[in-house]
């Protein structure tokens, strides 16, 4: 049994996308331990609760420092040893030992298709705006593994959204999560689950199936 972590920050769409897909039996062998905000009373969190899934804020801002930050949010997600960490709408960039701990373990989903509109600064809604800003005809979202740099892990899997005349950010925002964000996250997370991706050497390997 896959054992996950879920760290939010906003809505919490993505991680309700996980919660369907293990009730609706499209993510097997996982369960969810906890869902840890960076950022108090977000609706992801009332998701959890009425999930029955352990939640609670860590937040910088009940830290003297970044150090004791990072610190608390280490010990917290130890608490739990999880084998996977999922960064579901999570608008935290993870301490660098956080990231080596838990080496190949950790995933995120980015609303664009990577290297497109990504790296710092470019999260939420700002991604959209910069696709429309383009003239991009297509734009997407990447889920990948989480590596030292900002949206510069090994891909798992990307799913495309074409972009229509008169998109505002916010249309396209919507597109794009429901299009391919609650698609291929919960589909990475039952494909790390039952053993058929994985990741050596920086490349990921995924059996048909
Ligand atoms: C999504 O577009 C996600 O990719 C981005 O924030 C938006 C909201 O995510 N990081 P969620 O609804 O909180 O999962």
């Amino acid at each position: 049994m896959l054992k996950v972590a879920v760290m939010i920050s906003g809505g919490g769409t993505n991680l309700q996308a996980i919660i369907d897909g293990i009730a609706g039996g499209t993510i097997t062998n996982t369960e969810l331990a906890v869902v840890i905000s960076n950022k108090p009373g977000v609706y992801g969190l009332e998701r959890a609760a009425k999930a029955g899934i352990d939640h609670l804020v860590v937040s910088p801002k009940d830290y003297a420092d970044r150090e004791a930050f990072n610190k608390a949010l280490t010990d917290t997600l130890d608490r739990y040893s999880p084998d996977l960490i999922v960064l579901a709408g999570c608008l935290l960039i993870l301490p660098e030992m956080l990231v080596k701990k838990y080496e190949n373990r950790i995933i995120n989903i980015h609303p664009s298709l990577i290297p497109s509109f990504c790296g710092p600064g470019a999260y939420g809604l700002k991604v959209h705006e910069m696709a429309l800003a383009r003239g991009v005809k297509v734009t997407g979202a990447t889920c990948h593994f989480v590596d030292a740099g900002t949206d510069t892990g090994p891909i798992i899997y990307q799913k495309a959204v074409e972009v229509r005349q008169g998109d505002t950010p916010e249309i396209l925002q919507r597109r794009v999560m429901e299009q391919a964000e609650w698609i291929i996250m919960p589909k990475a997370i039952d494909g790390i689950a039952n053993g058929r991706i994985t990741v050596r050497n920086g490349k990921v390997h995924i059996a048909e199936g």
